[in-house]
């Protein structure tokens, strides 16, 4: 049985003070929960959160990471600036990344090696963008980011992976998939681990949902066999919302 695994992306959003105050928040309502838990709250607040979750049950997250580790790349933060503050897990992929600022594959998969090598935990993202979904390519958008995503990660390195199946059409719009379509995606991109893993690396791979998870919505997703989590969004960024799905 997989544990659940919910984590929140904070984006671009909370000042230092307001991300102290919603982590400490987190910190005792969640505590003694039985699920695995992650924020991960904007560079600038990065340092103050972690003194605030450390020794507690959350993870500290960042949401990007440089391709390189040091040297001469304006406005990027390495793996051991991370480590450094006490980072844990790497958000890589995201959506917001691949469209906004047009990570590609081969981008995704340098950072992924990299945060592996560092020894971060990894949260892949992948997912399909609605005109993508309409000609019914969702699978296959999935199938090429999760392969690439993954090429060159050898089987030891993939017990820190995860894998966030966010279809983009569903973030930030309250559109969720239903439990069933996000579902067979989930399944599919097990397949997908196990095709190139084997059985038993793609049964204990956590495969998060993110695209408007919210206390409503959480429990019938969750329940799904192959949805072990959540990577949420708007709906973390008050204890209020987040920490109902936490415990969903
Ligand atoms: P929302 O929960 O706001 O849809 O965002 C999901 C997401 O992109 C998490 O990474």
């Amino acid at each position: 049985m997989r544990q659940h695994y919910i984590a929140g992306n904070w984006k671009m959003n909370k000042t230092k003070g307001e991300a102290v105050e919603l982590a400490r928040g987190l910190v005792a309502a969640l505590k003694g929960g039985k699920n695995k838990y992650m924020i991960a709250p904007p560079f600038t607040a990065l340092d103050a959160v972690s003194q605030v979750v450390r020794g507690s049950n959350i993870r500290l997250g960042a949401q990007n990471m440089s391709t390189d580790e040091s040297g001469a790349h304006t406005g990027e933060v390495s793996a051991l600036m991370l480590k450094d503050l006490g980072v844990q897990t790497v958000i890589l992929g995201h959506s917001e990344r691949r469209h906004i600022y047009k990570e590609d594959d081969a981008a995704v998969n340098k950072k992924v090696r990299l945060a592996l090598k560092h020894g971060f935990e990894v949260i892949l993202c992948v997912g399909e963008l609605l005109a993508e979904r309409e000609a019914g390519k969702a699978e296959a958008v999935c199938e090429a980011q999760t392969r690439k995503g993954l090429e060159g990660v050898a089987e030891a390195e993939l017990k820190n992976v995860v894998i966030a199946y966010e279809p983009v059409w569903a973030i930030g719009t309250g559109k969720t998939a239903t439990p069933e379509d996000a579902e067979a995606i989930h399944k599919f991109t097990r397949g997908i681990v196990a095709s190139l893993y084997g059985k038993q690396a793609a049964d204990s791979i956590i495969i998060q949902y993110g695209g408007s998870m919210k206390a409503e919505n959480a429990a019938a997703l969750l329940a799904q066999n192959d949805i072990d989590g959540g990577l949420i969004g708007g709906a973390a960024l008050k204890a209020d919302t987040f920490v109902p799905i936490c415990s969903a």
